[in-house]
C-alpha cells in the first residue's frame, strides 16, 4: 500500500501524488497543481500549521508528552522550572544546569519599579488578566534589546526574564485589584512558594506557604506548561513569525488565552457550578445544555476525544489540596455533573469528557484565588510553552504566517455619492 494520496483536478485530469510524511501531506503539491484554489479550513480542523518537536498529543488515546516525557511522570517527579527548561531546551537539565537555571530565574523575578506605577494606573476593578496582558506588552518598552530576536544570547535573556517575572506581574495585578501593597519577590523561596508569598503576604516578615499547596500549584503549572498548537500558542507563533519581540508576542498569546473557550474556561466552570447551586439542579441543567441552552463548561476538547490526561492528575491533586483547605463546597456539584454527563448519550456520542479546566478552578478557589485570577494562573506556566514555540518558530521557519481567504463579498461596483444612496 502506497504511503501517499493522489489529488486529481477533474477540470484538467491532472493528478499529483503526495507522500504522507509524519502523519501529514505537504500543501506545496496542492498549491502547485491548483494555484488560486485555496483549502478552506477556518478553524484549522485539518491543517497542521507547523512541524514541532516540543509536545506530543494523541487525543484519541489521551496521551500528552513534553519532549517525549509522559505528563504523568513529569507531574509526579518534576518541578515546573525543570519542565520549563525541558520545553525550552529539549532535554532535562543536569543537576548543575538546573541549579544555574533556578538561580537565573531567581535573579530576574524583580520588576522595574515603573512597572508598579503602570499597574497602579489601572482602574480599581480592572480584570487582572487585562492588566497582565497590557503589562507584558509594556515590558517590551523596558527591554528594547528584545528586538534583537536573532541574537540567541539576547533572546535567551528575554525568555528568562519573562518566565521569572510572570508571577511578579500576576501577583501585582491581584494586589492592585484588592488595594494591597505590592510584595517584593522573596528569593529564598522556590518558584511556586515565591508566587504565593507575593499573593498573600501581609505584615509577617517571611511568608512560608503550606508545602502541600505549594507543590499542588507547581503540579498545576507543570500540567499547563504546554499543549502544542492551541489557540494561544498559534497566536504566539503567528505573531512571532512577523519577528515581533517576545514580550509583544507573549502579550498576544495571553490575549488569546483570555477567552472563555480557552484559558477562561475554569472561570466559567466556577460561575456555572455556582449558578447550578445544588445537586438537585444538576439534571435540569444538563437537560438545558442538551437543548442547546449553553454549554457544559470544562467539558469537551478540540483534540481529546477521551479523558484529558491532565484532568485525571488534577482530580488527585484536588484531593490533596482539599485535605489542607477543606473541601470546596462546589465539588459535589461537579462530581454529580461529571457522573450525569458521562452516562448520557449526548455527551458520550460526542466524545465530551472533562478537560483540564473542569477541576482546576475548584482547586484554585479552595486555595483562596479569586476567580478573575484563574486565567492569570494559566498564563504563568504557559509562558514557558509559548516561548519554546516562539523560538522553534523562529528557528524553523523563515516565512511570515499569512493564510489566504475565500472572498465572498460584493464584486466590483462604482462608488455612489451620498445623495444617490
Ligand atoms: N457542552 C455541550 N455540548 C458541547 C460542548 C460542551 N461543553 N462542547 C461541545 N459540544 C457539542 C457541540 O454542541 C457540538 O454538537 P453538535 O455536533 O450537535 O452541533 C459538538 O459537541 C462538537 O462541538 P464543537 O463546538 O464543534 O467542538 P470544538 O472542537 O469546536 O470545541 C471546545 C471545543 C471549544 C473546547 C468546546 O468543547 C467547548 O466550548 N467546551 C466548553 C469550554 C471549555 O471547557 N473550554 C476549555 C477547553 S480546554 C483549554 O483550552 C485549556
Amino acid at each position: 500500500m502506497a504511503e501517499s494520496i493522489s489529488i486529481t483536478d477533474n477540470r484538467t485530469g491532472e493528478t499529483v501524488e503526495v507522500p504522507i510524511e509524519d502523519g501529514g501531506v505537504s500543501a506545496d503539491a496542492w498549491r502547485k497543481l491548483l494555484p488560486g484554489i485555496w483549502f478552506h479550513d477556518p478553524a484549522f480542523m485539518a491543517t497542521a500549521g507547523c512541524t514541532s518537536a516540543i509536545t506530543y498529543l494523541d487525543g484519541d488515546a489521551g496521551v500528552l508528552r513534553y519532549r517525549g516525557y509522559p505528563i504523568e511522570q513529569l507531574a509526579e517527579k518534576s518541578t515546573y522550572l525543570e519542565v520549563a527548561y525541558l520545553l525550552l531546551k529539549g532535554e532535562l537539565p543536569s543537576k548543575s544546569e538546573l541549579e544555574t537555571w533556578n538561580d537565573e530565574i531567581r535573579f530576574h523575578t524583580f520588576e522595574h519599579e515603573n512597572t508598579k506605577d503602570f499597574l497602579k494606573g489601572f482602574h480599581y476593578d480592572a480584570h487582572p488578566m487585562g492588566m497582565l496582558i497590557s503589562t507584558i506588552a509594556a515590558l517590551s518598552t523596558f527591554y528594547p534589546d528584545a528586538k534583537l530576536i536573532n541574537d540567541r544570547e539576547v533572546r535567551a535573556k528575554q525568555v528568562t526574564r519573562l518566565i521569572a517575572k510572570m508571577p511578579t506581574l500576576a501577583a501585582g495585578a491581584h494586589r492592585h485589584s484588592v488595594g494591597m501593597p505590592f510584595v517584593y519577590p522573596d528569593n529564598s523561596l522556590d518558584f511556586p512558594s515565591n508566587f504565593l508569598s507575593m499573593m498573600w503576604k501581609v505584615a509577617e516578615p517571611h511568608y512560608e506557604p503550606d508545602p502541600v499547596l505549594s507543590r499542588a500549584l507547581d503540579v498545576l503549572f507543570i500540567l499547563h506548561a504546554d499543549h502544542e498548537q492551541n489557540c494561544s500558542t498559534t497566536a504566539m507563533r503567528t505573531v512571532g513569525s512577523s519577528h515581533a519581540d517576545p514580550y509583544s508576542a507573549t502579550a498576544a498569546a495571553a490575549a488569546a488565552l483570555y477567552g472563555p473557550r480557552h484559558g477562561g474556561a475554569n472561570e466559567a466552570v466556577i460561575r456555572m457550578l455556582t449558578d447550578i447551586g445544588s445537586i438537585e439542579n444538576v439534571e435540569p441543567f444538563i437537560a438545558d445544555v442538551k437543548a442547546g441552552k449553553g454549554r457544559l463548561q470544562g467539558f469537551g476538547h478540540r483534540v481529546y476525544k477521551i479523558n484529558d490526561p491532565r484532568a485525571t492528575i488534577i482530580k488527585r491533586t484536588a484531593d490533596e489540596v482539599f485535605a489542607v483547605t477543606g473541601k470546596n463546597p462546589l465539588l459535589d456539584i461537579a462530581l454529580k455533573l461529571e457522573e450525569v454527563a458521562l452516562s448520557d448519550d449526548y455527551f458520550v456520542s460526542r466524545k465530551l469528557y472533562p478537560n483540564v479546566d473542569f477541576y482546576s478552578g475548584l482547586i484554585y478557589q479552595a486555595m483562596g484565588f479569586p476567580i478573575e485570577m484563574f486565567p492569570v494562573l494559566f498564563a504563568i506556566p504557559r509562558t514557558s510553552g509559548w516561548l519554546a514555540h516562539y523560538i522553534e518558530g523562529l528557528d524553523r521557519s523563515s516565512r511570515i504566517v499569512r493564510p489566504r481567504q475565500l472572498y465572498d463579498g460584493e464584486s466590483v461596483r462604482d462608488y455612489v455619492a451620498f445623495d444617490a444612496r
